[in-house]
């Protein structure tokens, strides 16, 4: 359900495993994984620096998007998995884990670009979180690339402004 550094000061949150990931039993090995390295390491963050996980654990059936009851169910292991890991970043990859994690009905066209607190009554302050495309968008739409480059430097200026790697 998860992989990398549970010390980590930075959670990525995707939707649900892929194809790949449900064979090798970890998030982001597949494809979209593999951008998702490249972009990290764009802004010098190495993959075994962060924690990483999904906001549904399992794959969906011929790989479609979680369902609004399948995301409902799975939302207090993932609200109670941030509660554990207490980061001091989130970072939601795509509108499905922004939607769920942020509690909101925007799009992640509206949700990106911006800084977001989340909330939830058992952490005592809120956490900066940033949403963004995710990977395997981008892999499809890379148009959009301009975009997650933007968030991914925010992104960095946040790490290095409080000195969390
Ligand atoms: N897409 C996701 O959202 N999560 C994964 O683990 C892989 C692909």
């Amino acid at each position: 359900f998860a992989d990398g550094n549970t010390k980590s000061k930075i959670m990525i949150i995707g939707e649900a495993p892929g194809e790949e990931e449900d064979k090798i039993g970890k998030p982001f090995v597949g494809e979209a994984g593999k951008l998702l390295n490249k972009m990290l390491l764009a802004i010098n963050i190495k993959r075994s620096y962060i924690y990483i996980t999904n906001v549904v654990p399992w794959r969906p059936p011929n790989n479609r998007q979680p369902n609004i009851e399948e995301i409902l169910q799975c939302l207090p292991f993932i609200q109670k998995h941030i509660e554990i890991i207490k980061p001091f970043l989130i970072i939601l990859l795509g509108g499905t884990a922004a939607k769920a994690i942020l509690a909101t009905t925007h799009g992640i066209t509206k949700l990106r670009g911006q800084w977001h607190e989340y909330n939830n009554l058992n952490i005592k302050k809120p956490i900066l979180t940033r949403a963004m495309y995710h990977p395997a968008f981008l892999l499809r739409s890379p148009i959009h690339k301009k975009e997650a480059w933007e968030d991914l430097q925010e992104i960095q200026k946040k790490i290095e402004t409080n000195e969390i790697i």
